[in-house]
């Protein structure tokens, strides 16, 4: 008797469990996993304290509830000039994960292909497969991890439905430039094609980079869905509170979908997360100045420690090859890493369909506490300077 489904074979147990369970074996610090060791601002938490006590308990409506939609439409106009309809246009997810589940479920066959760029946050290649489609990888190749015009045009098929498009980029820290979300743009007009994005880094970009979504690109806003999150830009991952916004009747086939994966969830959390989105602007630069100095803070320290560092120019995430410091391969070193060093970190190769294009990198996350990451660094510094 079989006892699995094929479209899970091959999707295994997420590296990031594997290397947080070692973490937690060994008392390694974990830079591996994307989450901050802090809670987000408290008048946040405070907000979500008030909900659970006032009522907030019970189903909210598929969509979400109808403050928290108002209230995305708000953050998208105030930050980007644009304003979807929070009735028909925006829909609220158990995360971007959910989000990018159900436009996957909701808005591809089986058999069409999803072109996304390589290396790719480990969730497109478990929906892709899930969904019965077919994922065609586009490199960001080290060390600029720019995304190569020919490439994506060379990626698209007669088959192609979607472009699955990550900025900020998780691993790389990309942050795709004007040129290139134009190049997007031109596929996906010249092409017919849907646009999903993943903007959960959203605010979290550094050096004064804008970022900018799809959706406002001339002729964009009628094929592309965004989606995000609360989780990382208010440090709050594990509220699991994400959304997605596009075109009405996009978002009907995603909810479609969504309606049958959760229904609803976060009851409590929705209205302290629409509280959120509606802080002044001086807190989300709060937020990302502190992790910005959080990066300088970790890269600096790896260069010195004879890294070869790749300076992320928005995310949770810096990149390293570990050539210069004897290893071959990323895997190897992050296994080894954590009895050698007391540190976790996760290879870059898990998120490649090739591993050899990943193979001597490796991701650590700065989402961290400043003496956590001293730390750290003092104990990589004794392994290997
Ligand atoms: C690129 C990217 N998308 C989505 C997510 C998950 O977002 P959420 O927790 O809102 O589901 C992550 C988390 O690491 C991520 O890095």
């Amino acid at each position: 008797m079989q006892r699995r489904a094929q479209r899970v074979t091959g999707l295994g147990t997420t590296i990031f469990a594997e290397m947080s369970e070692l973490a937690l074996r060994t008392g390694a610090i974990n830079l591996g996993q994307g989450f901050p060791d802090t809670d987000g601002p408290s008048e946040i938490l405070e907000q979500a304290v008030d909900a659970l006590r006032t009522g907030h308990n019970q189903y909210a409506p598929g969509r979400g509830v109808p403050e928290l939609r108002q209230a995305i439409s708000g953050h998208q106009r105030t930050h980007y000039g644009i304003e979807p309809d929070p009735d028909r246009e925006v829909l609220v997810t158990t995360g971007a994960t959910e989000a990018i589940a159900a436009a996957l479920l909701g808005l591809v066959d089986p058999g069409d292909e999803v072109v996304a760029l390589e290396p790719y946050y480990d969730s497109y290649v478990a929906c892709i497969q899930m969904a019965g489609a077919v994922r065609r990888p586009v490199l960001l190749r080290a060390p600029g991890f720019r995304l190569d015009p020919d490439e994506l045009r060379a990626a698209v098929t007669p088959r192609t439905r979607m472009l699955l498009v990550n900025s900020p980029h998780n691993p790389t820290g990309t942050v795709l430039t004007p040129a290139e979300l134009a190049v997007v743009a031109e596929v996906a007009l010249e092409h017919d094609l849907l646009v999903v994005t993943d903007e959960v880094y959203e605010h979290l970009t550094f050096d004064q980079r804008a970022h900018v979504p799809l959706a406002t690109l001339p002729g964009m806003a009628e094929r592309t869905v965004t989606c995000s999150s609360a989780g990382k830009t208010f440090s709050v991952t594990g509220w699991k509170v994400g959304w997605a916004c596009g075109p009405a009747d996009l978002i009907a086939s995603m909810l479609t979908a969504k309606q049958f994966l959760t229904y609803t969830s976060g009851a409590p959390l929705q209205p302290a997360v629409a509280y959120a989105l509606r802080l002044p602007a001086s807190v989300l630069d709060d937020l990302r100045e502190d992790l910005e100095n959080k990066r300088d803070l970790l890269c600096d320290g790896l260069t010195s420690i004879g890294f070869d560092v790749y300076v992320p120019e928005g995310t949770y995430f810096a990149t390293t090859d570990v050539r210069p410091l004897g290893y071959a391969d990323g895997v190897e070193f992050c296994r080894e890493l954590p009895t050698r060093a007391g540190v976790v970190a996760i290879p870059h190769q898990v998120f490649y369909d090739d591993p050899d294009a990943g193979r001597s990198l490796v991701r650590w996350a700065f989402c961290k506490r400043e003496d956590v990451l001293h730390e750290a660094l003092g104990r990589l510094r004794r392994a290997y300077g």
